[in-house]
């Protein structure tokens, strides 16, 4: 690898609202947005996973609940970033995840707001949400 200790750098970070307003785009149906979503529950080893929702046009709300091991607020807090694991990371046999990111994308995909609530034992619930309106 070349040695960058003496080279100039600058940081370049993604810029937050272009990068979300560019997971929209990735091309995710309903289906395999819930789908996406649901992988996570299956990891978390959830027994039941309850899809409601409630067509209303651009009010339209969904919700995916599942009786997994759930997150404590650092887990969730780390699971809403983009890119939350490494893809070369090692994950045991039974995670169908890979990139760190089928939450965020799949959501981003539907809708410009998401939460996600948690429960994890021994922790208090807690719940974080991405508005895009507020990001942009
Ligand atoms: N329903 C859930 N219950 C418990 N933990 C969850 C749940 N959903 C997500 N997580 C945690 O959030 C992390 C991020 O989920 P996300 O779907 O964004 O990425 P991933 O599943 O690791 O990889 P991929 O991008 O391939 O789906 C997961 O690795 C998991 O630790
Ligand atoms: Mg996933």
């Amino acid at each position: 690898m070349i040695d960058y200790s003496n080279i100039q750098s600058t940081s370049a970070e993604p810029e937050a609202s272009s990068m979300i307003e560019t997971f929209r785009a990735i091309g995710y149906s309903v289906e395999t947005a819930i789908a996406d979503i649901i992988d996570n529950s299956i990891t978390a080893g959830a027994k039941n996973i309850w899809i409601d929702y409630d067509w209303k046009g651009s009010n339209t709300t969904l919700s995916i609940l599942d009786d997994g091991t759930g997150m404590n607020n650092e887990q969730l807090i780390q699971a809403m970033r983009p890119g939350s694991r490494n893809p070369l990371e090692e994950r045991s046999s039974n995670d169908l995840g890979r990139f760190g990111l089928g939450l965020k994308t799949a959501s981003f995909s539907q809708s410009r707001k998401f939460t996600v609530f948690s429960k994890a034992k021994g922790y208090r619930p807690v719940f974080w949400t991405w508005d895009l309106d507020y990001v942009n």
